[in-house]
């Protein structure tokens, strides 16, 4: 079955004014599906519905709205209601760069909210319809630092835990009603992620989140979980054949060693003709 055949007609993507979110956009317009595209900074939204348009044809929404609001979900339920919605892009989350008690209590509720108890709901609301038609997926957005604990940056690194564990569960739950899940894992990826992080891992440079894009949506209805890039691969492979107290202490070792401050100034924006 083509791509837009079996995720089609539309595709929801949180987190679509940047980084892999934007990628997610383009890369599934150029596909042929409709896109409901949703983020804070609606000016940013906009933009991107006006290049979409013009490139494909296509049509795109834009939601311009917090995920953290109390009424988000309603306003998605009601937003997507009139949608046939085949794939869910579950992308927006962010992280932080330092040691726990640094980071202020508010942030990380933040963070479990919109890295966890989002997509979980998101995949609650949109999975019933696709299960309907016996057909539809979902990409839920996990990281290299799901398959570790991660200090100094652990309440980031434990929310993209549960991301992959939830995401691979339901793929089973999912698999004999025709939906497709699929775990993403990008190590560090050029986008504004580290920039609001406070900090970036910078042994052996970036990924293009093109390409992490790219590889993803090959891999959905092949994988269950795809963690991107060979060196990522080799760094994580290790975890399962040493005790887990080691685990944690390398893993602190190299994200304390390997970060940089973005604090106070912007990274390199890549990605999907950023410049
Ligand atoms: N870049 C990496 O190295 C990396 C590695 C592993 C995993 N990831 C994961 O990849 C996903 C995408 O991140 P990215 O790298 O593309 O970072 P990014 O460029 O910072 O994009 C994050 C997106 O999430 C949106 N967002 C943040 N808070 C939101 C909120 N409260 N409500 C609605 N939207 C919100 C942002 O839009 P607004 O600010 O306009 O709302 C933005 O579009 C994240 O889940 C991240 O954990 C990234």
């Amino acid at each position: 079955m083509e791509f837009h055949t079996k995720y089609g007609p539309w595709a929801f993507v949180t987190g679509a004014s940047s980084g892999l979110g934007k990628c997610y956009a383009k890369q599934l317009a150029a596909k042929g599906l409709n896109l409901l595209l949703l983020a804070r900074r609606g000016d940013r939204l906009e933009i991107l519905a006006e290049e979409i348009r013009d490139k494909h044809q296509v049509e795109v929404r834009c939601m311009a709205m917090d995920l953290l609001a109390d009424d988000a979900l309603s306003q998605i339920q009601s937003a997507t209601a009139e949608l046939e919605i085949g794939l869910l892009v579950n992308n927006a989350g962010f992280g932080f760069k330092g040691g726990f008690l640094t980071a202020d209590a508010s942030l990380l509720r933040d963070m479990v909210r919109l890295n966890c108890e989002l997509p979980t709901l998101l995949c609650h609301l949109l999975l019933p319809a696709m299960m309907e038609r016996g057909r539809g997926g979902v990409i839920n957005l996990a990281s290299a630092a799901s398959f570790q604990p991660t200090p100094y940056m652990s309440v980031y690194g434990a929310t993209k835990g549960y991301d992959l564990l939830l995401s691979e569960a339901l793929s089973v739950e999912m698999k004999s009603a025709g939906v497709d899940l699929i775990a993403v894992c990008p190590g560090t990826t050029n986008t504004e992620f580290h920039a609001v992080a406070g900090g970036v891992a910078t042994f052996g440079g970036m990924a293009d989140p093109d390409d992490v894009v790219s590889q993803s949506l090959h891999l959905l209805g092949r994988k269950i979980s795809f963690l991107h890039g060979l060196r990522n691969k080799l760094l994580c492979f290790p975890n399962r054949l040493v005790p887990r107290s080691w685990v944690a202490a390398i893993s602190g070792k190299v994200i304390q060693a390997s970060t940089k401050e973005t604090r106070g100034f912007q990274v390199d924006r890549g990605g999907c003709g950023d410049s």
